[in-house]
């Protein structure tokens, strides 16, 4: 984040915590309770929001070197994301061209995916390299049977796709404003450390809304996060559909010795980026943590997948000692405080006990990012 971004916010949150306040809507809003478990809205936000338009997939670390790939499967297309030996950053099906086998699993380093099934060899471009009894499919030439690539850019350290054949990826259209703030982290310096995958029995955008206020810090982590954070204190800022939430860490006080010139406000916030429609981006402390969220199989389910981005390569036993320790505690509070809460609310949601669920003036966030889904799948 640009230092002069880093002073601005930084006063604003010395104003917020003089003042006991937030920042806030000028109304609240009434979120409907049918938008978490209709299937008719899940089918349009399928369409709407996870096939037209760049979803984040990670960061450039994912692929830290050429010859390196991983896959992804929580859009619900098999996708295969590669760096091959010139550099470039490809996404492809993870679909073999000859019956349709997966041509890859997992993640890792190689020159060639070879089919499993009946040994297809495609180069990390997605060209098909060779095949046994070559002759047999001289109708179907070698050139015209390379893996199907999907739209997929880099950019500024972050890995995006359409998950969609015929599909765009313009990323610059996409963020607008928000470029020029994500570029000035230096994301793709960041190396990746560890990725786990959840299924929760929440609709996707209630696990996104999880993320999207401090209303909840002091009561529902009153053990846990309360004593780091300020409660009930957050800036809120969009560009366009993507909005940034920074909270406060308490050490924030200790800037208040220095003058605004040497203040450094990274190692005392939290920054959360919401990467329309699926991605929250959060910086803490030093390093970024990459959610990313999926419809699952039904309206009441969700995939999600989360990644932590270290400054350094984890290469000693301490420092993978450090990383496992913020890990656990990043899955610890959402695994055993929030998401208990979130499949409560899903379950609730079928009880019929009210027809809506209300954001206060407190929960900016909240009502932004629901108008903002509600514009997109209309
Ligand atoms: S399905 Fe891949 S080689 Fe036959
Ligand atoms: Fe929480």
């Amino acid at each position: 984040m640009l230092h002069s971004e880093q002073v601005a916010l930084a006063e604003r949150l010395f104003e917020y915590i003089a003042e006991q306040r937030t920042a806030t809507s000028d109304e609240i809003y009434l979120q409907p309770v049918d938008e978490y478990v209709s299937a008719d809205v899940a089918a349009r936000e399928q369409r709407h929001l996870f096939r037209e338009r760049p979803l984040c997939v990670g960061l450039s670390g994912l692929l830290p070197a050429p010859g390196t790939y991983a896959v992804h499967d929580l859009s619900g297309l098999p996708l295969l994301l590669t760096r091959a030996e010139d550099g470039a950053f490809r996404a492809f099906l993870n679909v073999c061209r000859h019956r349709g086998a997966r041509v890859a699993e997992n993640c890792g380093r190689g020159r060639q995916f070879v089919c499993p099934y009946h040994a297809w060899t495609f180069g990390l471009d997605g060209r098909l390299l060779a095949r046994p009894q070559d002759q047999a499919f001289g109708q179907a030439p070698r050139s015209t049977h390379g893996l199907t690539a999907v739209p997929a850019v880099e950019r500024d350290g972050l890995l995006w796709v359409t998950p969609q054949v015929d599909g765009a990826c313009d990323i610059e259209r996409h963020l607008g404003g928000l470029s020029g703030e994500l570029a000035a982290y230096d994301l793709a310096g960041f190396h990746h450390y560890r990725t786990c995958t959840l299924r929760r029995r929440m609709n996707w955008k209630l696990l996104v809304d999880t993320f999207l206020e401090s209303y909840h810090f002091c009561v529902l982590h009153k053990n846990s996060i309360c004593n780091i954070f300020y409660d009930n204190l957050t800036t809120f800022d969009h560009w366009g559909p993507h909005f940034r939430l920074v909270s406060a860490r308490r050490t924030i006080e200790q800037l208040r010795s220095a003058p605004a010139n040497d203040w450094n406000l990274l190692p005392h916030m939290v920054a959360i980026y919401v990467l329309f429609p699926n991605s929250v981006l959060v910086w803490q402390l030093d390093h970024i943590e990459l959610w990313q969220v999926f419809p699952g199989p039904s309206a009441d389910e969700s995939l999600v997948q989360l990644s932590l981005y270290t400054p350094e390569p984890a290469t000693s036993e301490s420092a993978q000692r450090h990383w496992d320790k913020n890990f656990d505690l990043v899955v610890h509070v959402v695994e055993d405080e929030d998401f208990p809460v979130g499949e409560g609310i899903q379950n609730g949601f079928h009880a019929g006990a009210q027809s809506h669920i209300t954001f206060g003036t407190n929960e900016p966030a909240l009502s932004f990012y629901h108008r903002a889904i509600t514009a997109a799948i209309a």
